[in-house]
């Protein structure tokens, strides 16, 4: 096991290209298994969560080879239409499997993946479109048995009650091969959903409308190798904006899509930055004092992302005066507060809503990561506070961010990654 020693106060300044979007390489990833051929997947960012992701489809059968941020998967050798619960339960994204392999063997055995750190995360969604399209889902002793029959998937009209990201993957998978067309109202909007679009369109898929509300899809008989190269992580680039807001720091992204960050860019304007857009470039600067962001509330996308929530709550930790944050996608995602508190922010929260009072100052402390988002804004706390912060199971992290570490020492940042059983001696 390792942890992260950050002696911290330190400004963070530089120019960073921001890895491959952790949210769309996954679905891409599982979308090859539709493939009657070999799939060629560029930016594709070294995380935990893609090698679980290649770990699936190897034992299926496909053949993956990487080499860098590429990833070639032929699927032509597909033998396999169960996963097993050790590899289920290496990510909560697993369950995107269970329309990548009904589409393409038109049987699914999975294990029910299971909560985690933010929420209960049912999957009563995923069930009940599979269930419209036609097939029947059986649910024992932690199974999920999804079979579509002889008739195969029949395209459908499916209408999500909550924008599901992961529901509307799901049915985008189901229906690519599916007889007859797809509607789904109320989709999810976020632009991982319109990556996974452009990939299976590449392919001859008949995809239209992702990135809006409503998404057609019209079933075709086979899809054909191609290449694609997988967008910026939004995610990770709204992360490393705030860890240099919160340093009184300058940085510059390259090769991002601002629309796509611009959910998070509004509330960092708000806290008194200088943030310019040009082309695919956003560069950030900080005033040596934020001020107070008044409300964030994580809504679907286009709202506030609730990915960056942890993050943007460790930054009105500094702000000046005091913040509201509400948390309307997950019912157990503040579990970082516990842990900001210890740097000496001052917090209160009752059920979705938290309440920030800004403080002069953070002090290095002894942290663990909650989850993947919560563990970065350990890493953005440790970055601004006074003294030496020690962050442990730092895996959360790995999951989700490639070598922070490294991207960080490069803007300045006196951060380093090392074995649990390291001494270290405080600044
Ligand atoms: C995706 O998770 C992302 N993960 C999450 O990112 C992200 O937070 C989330 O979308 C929301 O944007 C990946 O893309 C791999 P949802 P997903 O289905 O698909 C409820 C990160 O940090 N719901 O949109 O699981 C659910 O409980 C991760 O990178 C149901 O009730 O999210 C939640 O309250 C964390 N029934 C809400 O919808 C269902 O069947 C949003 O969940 C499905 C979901």
């Amino acid at each position: 096991m390792e942890k992260i020693i950050i002696n911290g106060s330190k400004r963070l300044n530089g120019e960073i290209a921001v890895q491959g979007a952790k949210n769309s390489v996954l679905p891409i990833l599982v979308a090859t298994l539709l493939i009657d051929g070999v799939s060629v997947i560029h930016n594709c960012p070294c995380l935990s969560d893609v090698d679980a992701t290649i770990k699936i489809l190897t034992y299926l059968g496909c053949r993956v080879t990487r080499e860098g941020h590429t990833v070639t998967v032929d699927a032509r050798g597909v033998s396999k239409n169960d996963v097993p619960e050790t590899l289920m339960h290496e990510m909560r994204s697993s369950i995107v499997f269970l329309g990548g392999i009904l589409g393409r063997t038109g049987k699914a055995v999975l294990s029910t993946p299971g909560g985690c750190e933010i929420g209960l995360r049912p999957i009563d969604l995923h069930l009940s479109a599979m269930e419209q399209f036609g097939a029947t889902v059986k649910t024992e002793n932690g199974l999920i048995i999804c079979s579509a029959g002889e008739k195969g998937l029949t395209g459908t009209k499916i209408t999500l009650s909550f924008p599901s990201v992961g529901a509307t993957e799901n049915i985008i998978l189901a229906g690519v091969l599916a007889k007859g067309t797809t509607v789904i109202t109320n989709a999810a909007r976020e632009p991982e959903i319109s990556d996974l679009a452009d990939f299976l369109n590449r392919c001859g898929a008949r995809i239209h409308g992702a990135g809006d509300s409503t998404v057609t899809i019209e079933g075709v008989n086979k899809l054909c190798s191609t290449e694609h190269t997988v967008i910026p992580d939004r995610i990770a680039a709204s992360t490393y904006m705030i860890a240099a807001a919160v340093t009184n720091g300058r940085i510059c992204l390259k090769d991002v899509i601002p629309s796509h960050i611009g959910p998070a860019v509004q509330p960092l304007r708000e806290a008194g930055c200088d943030v310019r857009v040009s082309g695919r470039w956003v560069c950030l600067s900080a005033p040596p004092r934020l001020h107070r962001i008044r409300m964030i509330r994580t809504m679907p996308y286009p709202g506030f992302p609730t990915d960056v929530q942890a993050q943007i709550m460790a930054l009105t930790s500094v702000c000046e005066g005091t913040s509201v944050i509400v948390e309307n996608i997950f019912e157990s995602r503040f579990k970082h507060i516990g842990e900001l508190i210890r740097f000496g922010a001052k917090i209160s929260a009752e059920g979705r809503m938290a309440v920030v009072e800004g403080v002069r100052k953070l002090y290095g402390a002894n942290v663990k990561a909650t989850d993947l988002r919560g563990g970065s804004a350990m890493i953005i706390a440790g970055l601004c506070a006074e003294g030496t912060t020690q962050i442990s199971e730092i895996h959360h992290i790995d999951r989700g961010y490639e070598k922070p570490e490294e991207v960080l020492s490069f803007l300045g940042a006196d951060i380093r990654r090392v074995k649990d059983d390291e001494k270290i001696d405080s600044e």
